[in-house]
This record gives C-alpha cells, structure tokens and sequence, in this order.
C-alpha cells in the first residue's frame, strides 16, 4: 500500500466497518510514521479491491486490519491475500495473531482455513461490551 492508494483503500474501509472504521489519518500514519507497519493492497485490473495490514515486531506479526471490497467478497480474494502475508511475515516471524469478532463468521471461516486457532479473548476490544476473539497461527515448524 502506498499514499496514493489510501482513498481507496478508505472507501472499502468505511463500507467495511461501517460502526467504527479507522480515519484517513489512521493510514497515513501507518505508512508514513509506523516503523513496525507492512500494508498491503490486492489489485484487480489496476484496481485497488482490497487491503491488508500487519506489524512486525521483531518474530511476531500482528494482522490489523483486512477487508475487501463488499461485491467483490466470497471469491477467495481475502484468502489469497492473507495467504500472501503469512508467506511474506514467515522469512521473519514465528507467529501471526489477530482479532476478530464473535460475529464475524465469513472472517473466522478464511482464518481457520488458513489454521489460526483461538488463543484468548480481549474484554471490551471494539468498545460497548464487545469482545474480540485473538486467533494465531505458527508460521513455521522450527
Ligand atoms: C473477511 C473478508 C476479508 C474475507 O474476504 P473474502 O474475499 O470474502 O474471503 P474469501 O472469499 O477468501 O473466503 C470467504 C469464506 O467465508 C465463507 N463465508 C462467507 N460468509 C460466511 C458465513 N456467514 N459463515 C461462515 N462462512 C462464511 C465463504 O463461504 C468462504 O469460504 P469458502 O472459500 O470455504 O467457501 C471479507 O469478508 C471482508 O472484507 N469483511 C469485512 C471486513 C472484515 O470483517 N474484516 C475482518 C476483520 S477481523
């Protein structure tokens, strides 16, 4: 993900997370300030129709954020694109975690596809009482 493709990537993200979506702002200081961000775009015919985002700290990644294009959804794109990232995070890290919603059913299908198991529960994750589920992955064997 680049400057360039953060209006885009902002008008998926407030479709997608229409009770709280991040701001502009929010991805600009993750490309621009955020040492630990690694932000990915998938593209279709020159076309942005989804994101990715992670932290790398050291042999941890932590996904962020990820959607994709509301009628572009249940092709396998979101999977092809954490697939992605899991390669990409695994030259240096041991284990990928994130957080999901209880509710969100299509998300945890693809992450349990890809083998991230259910590690924890965070109270009060996403505000008004609502837990996030934390899922992982190891990424490699050793
Ligand atoms: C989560 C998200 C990125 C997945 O992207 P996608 O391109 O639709 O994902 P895929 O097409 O690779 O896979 C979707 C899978 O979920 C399944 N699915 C869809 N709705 C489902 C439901 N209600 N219950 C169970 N599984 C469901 C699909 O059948 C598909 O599985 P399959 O390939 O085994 O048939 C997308 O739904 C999205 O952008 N959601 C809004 C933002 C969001 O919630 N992000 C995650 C925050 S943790």
């Amino acid at each position: 993900m680049t400057v360039q493709d953060v209006p885009t990537v902002f008008e998926i993200e407030q479709k997608s997370f229409p009770s709280g979506s991040w701001t502009l702002d929010a991805f600009y200081h993750e490309l621009e300030k955020n040492e630990f961000s690694h932000y990915f775009v998938m593209t279709l015919d020159d076309r942005v129709i989804g994101y990715l985002g992670s932290w790398i700290v050291i042999d941890q990644a932590q996904i962020t954020t990820i959607a994709i294009d509301e009628a572009l959804r249940g092709f396998g794109y979101g999977q092809l694109l954490l697939e992605y990232v899991m390669n990409y995070a695994q030259t240096t890290c041991e284990m990928m975690s994130l957080e999901v919603r209880e509710e969100n059913m299509a998300a945890r299908h693809v992450y349990e596809k890809l083998g991230f198991s259910y590690g924890g529960l965070r109270k009060d994750y996403y505000g008004a009482g609502q837990d996030a589920k934390v899922m992982w992955v190891r990424l490699r064997n050793e």
